[in-house]
């Protein structure tokens, strides 16, 4: 390999010192896990698993009660994946993302001449998908859960009504997005009393959301496409001059996909098909790197392969990746071991620093999207991600209903050649068209061992994700780290366009930057990147690890 170099002494102690910030042990349970961003959350999650759930039951549990207590990307009115791999070894995805309204057009985000109108697609009723949240998580109770909607949704309800205790991340999180949420009415009476911030140790009460759970919880997921908080949504669209439409909520479906299967060193990996680009990506990543010797983690060698086969990975992404019910995506293609071959074979043989367009720093990172993993005691396993995109959607709440809307028409392709929140350039797979799902990156992840679940993983960070997933994936099965050490790691990224390798700021070692540099990497550097949330089941014993990303406040609970 003409790039591998030998690790000089100082890369390889940095290595060995990048965890002692961190130098805990993960949580550990005998019978179940929960594992969220949230710690509120968690805990209710651990609370349908001891009153007889199994892992869905709590997971949808988990994503209600995220609704209530970390609403900057917990959801109601956003949308996400559910990787379910029940312990028949059936595995399914529910595809929950949102779709955009039956009036959208493909230059909707472009004035007259062709120009983006700025923040059109990220703030206010225009940036607003239809909802896809409610309908999965009831779609999933229904067809996997054992209690039903009344009974785990009643912790949601619960906090709701009653109201928890402000933590300093909440109150921080409100502060810090005071611009978006004082814009809307229903949004800036509930999130700033309108103009009194939430101080920590205040409790948070949210009545007309309190209702809305209860309404649902009661009449189930039609309540919400067709019932008050369905009115109460087309009436914020029409103040707002947004396009959702009841017609746009009554036929909204979420939809069971076959996840995407692929193989690495002896493991089944399982992920998220389109309309996420996750799992196609974090499959032909895995097929490039799987025969060739990954060194020590976060060395010269390992981040020089690593981000070769982001950058291509990436690459694809753009030209390919879109709503595969509305175009050809070739995903056999994209996730064959051949294929990889051919790439690997090119990494090996090109200079890294062939040649790089200059690219445009910025930093793509807000946690608005959020990850749970839970695991129960008969071995069921729960991977989900969704989000609202941005930290707390496009600033719209619903009014009288007391949830806020995504911004998810960000991640279409809005305009040929102009990048989205995320600096990603997209490609006309992921054109905006009536009732199409926008391309996500989120990679709800399950790693099987001899047919068994051994990790359920996943993580926030916009077009981060899947390479936060890859790393803590690659950081367990291939450097044997403990979950936690696996999750506090430093991590990188390069997403090929803007052509940018963004290391996190702490903990590589200044000799790996600078061969980095040497070899022609335009290294940036990036704060915090993901929120990754990972459970481990051990083969031998059958304990479960959990560890919830120190970049965040979640928690893993076991028990
Ligand atoms: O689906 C996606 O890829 C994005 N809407 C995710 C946004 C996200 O992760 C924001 N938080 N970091």
């Amino acid at each position: 390999m003409p790039f591998k170099r030998l690790i000089l002494a100082s890369e390889l102690l940095s290595v060995l010192l990048v965890l002692p910030a961190y130098a805990l042990t993960p949580v550990s349970g005998r019978n179940g896990m929960v594992a969220s961003s949230e710690p509120l959350a968690s805990q209710a999650g651990v609370e349908i698993l001891q009153a007889g759930g199994n892992a869905v039951d709590a997971a949808v549990a988990v994503g209600f009660a995220l609704a209530v207590t970390f609403p900057r990307a917990g959801n109601l009115g956003g949308g996400g994946f559910m990787l379910i791999r029940m312990n028949n070894g059936q595995p399914i995805v529910v595809d929950y993302r949102e779709q955009a309204p039956a009036a959208s057009t493909r230059d909707m985000f472009q004035d007259g001449r062709g120009k983006l109108v700025p923040h059109a697609s990220t703030i206010g009723a225009r940036a607003v998908g239809t909802p896809g949240t409610v309908m999965g998580l009831a779609m999933a109770e229904e067809k996997y859960g054992r209690l039903g909607l009344a009974r785990v949704m009643a912790p949601a309800i619960r906090l709701a009504r009653d109201g928890f205790t402000v933590s300093d991340s909440f109150a921080e999180s409100i502060r810090s997005e005071r611009s978006l949420l004082e814009k809307f009415d229903g949004t800036r009476r509930i999130f700033l009393r309108s103009g009194r911030l939430y101080q920590p140790g205040d409790v948070f009460r949210q009545p007309d959301l309190a209702r809305t759970l209860a309404n649902i919880a009661k009449h189930g997921p039609q309540a919400f496409y067709s019932g008050a908080p369905a009115k109460a949504i087309v009436a914020t669209m029409q103040k707002y001059n947004g396009l959702i439409t009841h017609d746009d909520l009554e036929q909204y479906q979420a939809k069971l996909r076959a996840p995407l299967l692929g193989h690495f060193r002896g493991f089944d990996i399982l992920s998220a098909p389109p309309p996420s680009a996750g799992g196609t990506l974090l499959i032909e990543m895995l097929n490039i790197l799987d025969p060739l010797d990954l060194s020590a983690p976060n060395s010269y060698p390992s981040i020089h392969l690593l981000a070769e086969a982001m950058r291509r990975a990436y690459a694809d992404r753009a030209t390919y990746l879109g709503d595969a019910d509305f175009s050809k995506v070739p995903v056999a293609g994209l996730t064959s071991p051949r294929y990889a071959a051919k790439l690997r074979e090119e990494i090996l043989a090109a200079p890294p620093d062939a040649p790089i367009r200059a690219g445009d720093p910025q930093s793509f990172e807000s946690n608005a999207t959020t990850h749970f993993s839970v695991v129960d005691a008969e071995g069921n396993a729960v991977a989900n991600t969704y989000t609202l995109n941005g930290w707390f959607g496009c600033g719209v709440t619903v009014e009288g209903a007391g949830f806020l809307l995504n911004n998810e028409m960000d991640d279409f392709t809005t305009k040929p050649g102009s990048p989205n929140l995320f600096g990603l350039v997209q490609g006309e797979a992921n054109a905006i068209a009536p009732r199409k799902r926008p391309l996500s990156s989120m990679t709800p992840t399950i790693v099987l061992s001899d047919g068994k679940v051994r990790l359920v993983l996943g993580s926030p960070g916009g077009s981060t994700i899947t390479n936060t997933v890859l790393q803590v994936l690659l950081n367990v099965l291939v450097y044997k780290m403990d979950v936690l050490q696996a999750v506090a790691s430093p991590r990188f990224h390069d997403q090929w366009s803007p052509d940018l390798l963004s290391l996190e700021r702490e903990g590589f070692s200044s000799d790996t930057i600078k061969m980095l540099q040497k070899a022609g990497y335009p290294v940036n550097f990036r704060d915090n990147m993901g929120d990754c949330e990972v459970i481990e089941i051990d083969s031998q014993s059958g304990w479960r690890f959990g560890a919830s990303d120190p970049r965040g406040d979640g928690k893993a609970v076991g028990y």
